[in-house]
């Protein structure tokens, strides 16, 4: 190997371990930290990536987004928008539970109003992810609605929204917190509403799942307890009103659950 090449693989180096120690200090370094103080609350869970504008904005590009799921994101929400799609929304309100990053939101909020969606709520117990949400979605200003609330008790009436999308919050949730998201996502779909639920799930590979479970130990514990005690399909049937379905994708790494209310 010559220097050239040595200086290359150097540099590689340097850049992922940096991008790890960055990701890991501003998401399951600042709980850690956090959790020495006395001071909990139920938004004791949020990383500080997505409370800080400087560092949503920092973070919330396309490519990045896409790499942490494995360049499996547009799968995800093409499954999701394609279903959107296909709905008949004429006149009926989405509910979007919680912000994510990259393009998830604008292309759920277009395939709503394609479908006939008159009102699209989107709930997020951070201010400032609403704002940066809102950032995206101006030319559908009339249609939308921006709350801060927290998924596990929204103060909104039963049965508001036809269709509810969670897209990646349910790891990040404390599991008691998990539980109580799926049932208040229950609550707010009317009867034959749908509930898409986008997560990770069990790889079925090897190295996939020694890579993810490492992945999670670093720096997402919370999210390990999908692949089986808190695994969001069994939750929902054991909840009892659901009939759900599940598609998985890249080889069991990444899941998206329809369920329709009864
Ligand atoms: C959906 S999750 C993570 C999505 C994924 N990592 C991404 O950005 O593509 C991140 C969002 O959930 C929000 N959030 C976290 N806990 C919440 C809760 N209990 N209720 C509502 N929103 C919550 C955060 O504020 C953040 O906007």
């Amino acid at each position: 190997m010559n220097a050239w090449m040595m200086n290359g693989l150097f540099a590689l180096v340097f850049l992922l371990v940096a991008t790890g120690l960055f990701f890991f200090v501003v998401t399951r370094g600042a709980l850690l930290l956090r959790s020495l103080s006395s001071n909990q609350s139920d938004t004791s869970h949020v990383y500080p990536i997505y409370s800080n504008m400087g560092l949503i904005k920092l973070v919330d590009f396309q490519p990045i987004i896409s790499a942490i799921l494995l360049f499996q994101y547009h799968r995800l929400v093409s499954k999701i928008v394609g279903d959107l799609e296909a709905s008949n929304l004429k006149n009926k309100t989405v509910l979007i539970t919680s912000c994510a990053f990259g393009n998830v939101i604008p292309r759920v909020v277009d395939a709503s109003v394609k479908a006939g969606a008159n009102r699209v709520l989107v709930a997020d117990v951070v201010q400032n992810e609403l704002t940066h949400a809102r950032s995206k979605l101006g030319q559908y200003a009339g249609t939308m609605e921006y709350i801060e609330s927290n998924a596990t008790a929204m103060n909104q009436k039963d049965g508001i929204a036809q269709a509810n999308i969670l897209f990646f919050l349910l790891h990040e949730l404390p599991h008691p917190m998990k539980i109580q998201a799926m049932a208040e996502a229950g609550r707010l779909l009317a009867p034959g509403g749908k509930l898409y639920l986008a997560e990770f799930h069990k790889p079925r590979l090897w190295v996939l799942k020694v890579l993810s479970w490492t992945y999670f130990k670093v720096f997402e514990p919370l999210g390990l307890a999908l692949w089986d005690t808190h695994d969001p399909l069994n939750c929902l049937e054991a909840m009892g009103g659901w009939t759900c379905q599940r598609s998985t994708y890249f080889f069991g790494n990444f899941q998206v659950i329809t369920a329709t209310k009864l």
